[in-house]
């Protein structure tokens, strides 16, 4: 059954789609079978990850609104790993389900359906706390938090863990936070060292090793619909993003009592 994992934190521009397509790529690089799901209607996972967002067939709004299969709405990316896409159409899907009953579980019974077919699912959510992100939130096993080292990060930490509590008790009791990622990071930098101090303090062992340091590379290569790993393999935030892939490979395993 697939690891099922949600990129979240309610402020924007951390680098939570970054992080998605990224570690999707590099954990395909790394032999897994991964699904990406965009449930940002930006649908910017969907187009760092080579497909037309407008182009699609079908999206993830059809299998929220129940329209198709989720396998139906699945795309093969030529990049290692398979798509649910997004785009503006999702949007509108909040509107359509609020009055329906398990509106906040559509997302976990359709992926029921398809875990058996992956090791990791990774589910990039938008900046915001709708239904939507709701559904991502009560239908995977942990979430990541991309944080950039930066004062106002800490600040907006507190409404973050106390949102992953508040759905951990009303709608997911396994819901964790399985790692935080330090993003954008830049070891000049002193107030960076003294935000990181203080995550390494607050998270302990959930704080992954690994760093994404900043590179202009990783935001050149969403523009080529390509993740970093294709765009230019030995740039730093290459090496970093597949760095993070084998650490949480690593983690599963010792989480799951097999040697690593
Ligand atoms: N490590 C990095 N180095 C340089 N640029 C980065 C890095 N990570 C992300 N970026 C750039 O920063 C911007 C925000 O990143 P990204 O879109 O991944 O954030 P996000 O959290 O998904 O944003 P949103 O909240 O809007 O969904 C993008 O332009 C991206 O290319
Ligand atoms: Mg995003």
């Amino acid at each position: 059954m697939a690891q099922i994992i949600a990129i979240a934190n309610q402020k924007g521009g951390v680098g939570k789609t970054t992080t998605a397509v990224n570690l999707a790529a590099s954990l395909a690089v790394l032999k897994k079978r991964v699904l990406l799901v965009d449930m940002d209607s930006q649908g910017n996972a969907t187009m760092g990850s080579g497909i037309q967002k407008n182009d699609l067939l079908y999206s993830v709004t059809d299998v929220l609104l129940g329209e198709v299969p989720i396998e139906t709405a699945i795309t093969k990316a030529e990049v290692g790993y398979k798509v649910l896409g997004a785009n503006r159409d999702l949007a509108g899907v909040e509107l359509a389900i609020a009055e329906q009953d398990g509106r906040e579980f559509i997302l976990r019974e359709a992926l029921k359906e398809i875990d058996h077919s992956f090791d990791y699912i990774i589910v990039d959510c938008a900046p915001s706390l709708s239904l939507i992100t709701v559904n991502a939130l009560a239908a995977v096993h942990g979430v990541l938090i991309p944080m950039q080292c930066e004062y106002y990060a800490l600040e907006g930490l507190a409404d973050l863990t106390q949102t992953i509590d508040r759905i951990q008790q009303a709608l997911n009791p396994d819901l964790k936070i399985i790692g935080v990622l330090r993003t954008m990071y830049d070891a000049r930098n002193a107030l960076t060292r003294d935000v990181s101090e203080e995550l390494e303090q607050y998270f302990g062992k959930k704080l992954y090793d690994t760093v994404i340091p900043r590179n202009v590379r990783l935001a050149e290569a969403p523009a080529h619909g390509l993740p970093i790993i294709f765009f230019e393999k030995s740039s730093k935030g290459a090496v970093a993003y597949l760095n993070l892939a084998a650490e949480m490979v690593k983690k599963s395993k010792v989480q799951k009592g097999m040697t690593a």
